[in-house]
């Protein structure tokens, strides 16, 4: 599936648990769309290819829709997440995760701050970032996440792709060079800022079109 096809995923799959823990049960395309800010035909071709069906008197049953979502966005089942650089920016993403995201735990910690090493941080143990590649084959972690300085973020990266990791979401604000066979993301607060401030400015919604 497309990387769009997957973001849209994920965004319908975050709507609709929180319709069902707020009790409703079924849900239409054109409300799913509305809350996605999509088009009900989009929402309704993404469900398709998923083989969900929804009928015209009730839309969605969302038990069997997250159900469906389910099994493509988590093939493969569980993957072990591991952290390099627990500073400020670290420690808050390990405490985010350690008790906000059931699907994804952080196994692991790791930072060359021998004062760092071997204590629990955040909820989650930190190891020297030497050993990174003997704990992550130990641990069966398959994604990395990058909170170093810029200038280490490459090595650390490069480090990741040496032990076998999958995926990298990057923090640092550096391009990072990976394999083509490992998949990297990031995400950078000011870039996203930029956008805001921009659109922003602006006085006519169509214009951001
Ligand atoms: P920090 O200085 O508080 O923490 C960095 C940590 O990385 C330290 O504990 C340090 O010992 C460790 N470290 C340095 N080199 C290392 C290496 N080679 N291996 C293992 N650990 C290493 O920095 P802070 O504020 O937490 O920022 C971390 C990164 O996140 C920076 O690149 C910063 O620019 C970026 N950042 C990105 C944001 C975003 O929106 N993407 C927002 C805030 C920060």
């Amino acid at each position: 599936m497309s990387m769009k096809t997957i973001e849209r995923l994920i965004l319908y799959r975050r709507i609709l648990e929180r319709l069902q823990a707020e009790g409703v049960a079924h849900v239409y395309s054109h409300e799913l769309a509305e809350r996605a800010n999509n088009t009900p035909a989009q929402v309704r071709r993404d469900l398709m290819v998923m083989g969900c069906s929804g009928s015209s008197k009730s839309g969605y049953l969302i038990k069997d829709t997250l159900v469906s979502i389910g099994e493509v966005l988590d093939r493969g089942g569980d993957h072990g997440i591991a952290l390099v650089g627990v500073g400020n920016l670290g420690r808050a993403v390990l405490s985010y995760f350690s008790c906000q995201q059931p699907r994804f735990r952080i196994k692991a910690a790791f930072d060359s701050d021998s004062t760092k090493v071997d204590r629990v941080i955040s909820g989650c143990r930190c190891h020297h970032v030497a050993d990174f590649g003997s704990k992550v084959s130990e641990l069966g972690v398959t994604l990395g996440i990058i909170t170093v300085p810029a200038q280490h973020a490459q090595s650390v990266a490069d480090m990741m792709v040496d032990a076998g990791i999958r995926g990298v979401l990057n923090f640092a604000p550096a391009p990072l060079r990976v394999p083509d066979s490992v998949f990297i993301d990031q995400i950078d607060i000011t870039m996203c800022l930029e956008k805001v401030a921009y659109f922003a400015r602006l006085d006519d919604a169509e214009e951001r079109e």
